[in-house]
């Protein structure tokens, strides 16, 4: 073949394959961004509804184009009862739920429950980083659910309609739980009801009267109002609420590689984000609630704090087969380093 009709030949081929480059750039250009969905049951101004914003706003910058994350807070797109559910369906891309409400997928969690565990924010965030706390981010694998991270809210307090002040206070009163086989336990020991509901209807229960009290963070009590409708918190720090953010391992290892990692990276930038917020929100919303005068603080001295550990304590033995002895020793050495 000559050389005219070989290059007469190769130009039109040079032209398709530049047209189809294109056409495929063009259509890249054109398809939708991958929507990813996170879901959670708190407000925006709380470390999870700070974490979610921000990691959105991370995952945008450095994916342009490519994906988008659409934040539903407030339980607007699932609550408590269906958010594992949904994300097993892949209906919703992350969620982070309280570690209380994971029991129906593992009971190792349960450790997290047990009434007075960790003294303070540094000691589980000391387990929860060391390798027994990140094997837990794994122990639910086998149902299809993968633990991406920690995110910390802080030490729970007691909120009642009436002072709590020792656990005898207690008795015979309704307190609404996370569904947590540990806490209702926590509660039996005082000779208190237990009632497990979503963290949706609490406000409603409280002001209604149809139960007594609750346990949380000074910001859910704050951000949700619950404040408004209990007269009396107990600043008890007697148990954590921190959350583990969750995605669906189907999901997760259908992702590209390279945008995986982008996506992990933007995630632990968020919580160690949202994680600085819980840490200011502790005294910020708790002194926002007692400048409001809408509801008294009860400060425990040592002794009447002592009579709630003593109370509450024999609670740890009922779990440890299941949450595992050195799991629980291995929580408890945390407080002393
Ligand atoms: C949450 O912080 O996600 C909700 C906690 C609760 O249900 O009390």
């Amino acid at each position: 073949m000559s050389l005219i009709t070989r290059t007469s030949l190769l130009k039109p081929l040079a032209q398709i394959a530049a047209a189809t480059l294109l056409m495929s750039a063009s259509l890249q250009a054109l398809a939708a961004p991958v929507e990813l969905k996170f879901s959670h049951v708190v407000a925006e101004n709380t470390p999870k509804g700070q974490m979610a914003l921000k990691f959105k706003s991370l995952v945008e910058e450095r994916l342009p184009g490519e994906y988008v994350v659409s934040v539903y807070p407030n339980s607007q797109l699932f609550g408590d009862n269906n958010e594992l559910s949904a994300l097993l369906l892949d209906d919703v891309q992350f969620v982070a739920p309280s570690l209380s409400k994971f029991e129906r997928y593992t009971k190792k969690l349960q450790l997290f429950d047990l009434p007075f565990l960790f003294e303070d924010m540094d000691a589980v965030n000391r387990f929860q980083q060391s390798e027994s706390g990140q094997k837990l981010l794994r122990s639910m694998k086998r149902k299809g659910i993968l633990g991406l991270g920690y995110l910390h809210n802080g030490m729970k307090q007691f909120s009642a309609s009436t002072p709590l002040v020792l656990p005898e206070d207690a008795q015979g009163k309704k307190f609404r739980i996370m569904a947590s086989d540990v806490l209702a336990a926590q509660f039996q020991a005082v000779d208190a009801i237990p009632v497990k509901k979503p963290f949706s209807e609490v406000f409603t229960l409280l002001q209604t009267r149809a139960i007594d009290g609750q346990e949380n963070t000074w910001s859910n009590i704050y951000s949700k109002k619950f404040y408004e409708v209990q007269s009396h918190i107990t600043e008890s720090n007697h148990g954590l609420l921190d959350y583990m953010v969750v995605t669906s391992n189907s999901f997760w290892q259908a992702l590209p590689s390279d945008k995986r990692d982008v996506i992990k990276a933007s995630l632990d930038e968020a919580i160690a984000y949202g994680n600085d917020i819980a840490a200011a929100k502790v005294n910020k919303d708790r002194q926002a609630i007692l400048d409001s005068k809408r509801s008294k603080l009860v400060a425990l001295t040592a002794e009447q704090r002592q009579q709630w550990v003593a109370a509450m304590k024999p609670v740890w033995s009922k779990f440890e087969a299941k949450i595992g002895k050195d799991m629980i020793k291995a929580a408890e050495a945390s407080n002393r380093q």
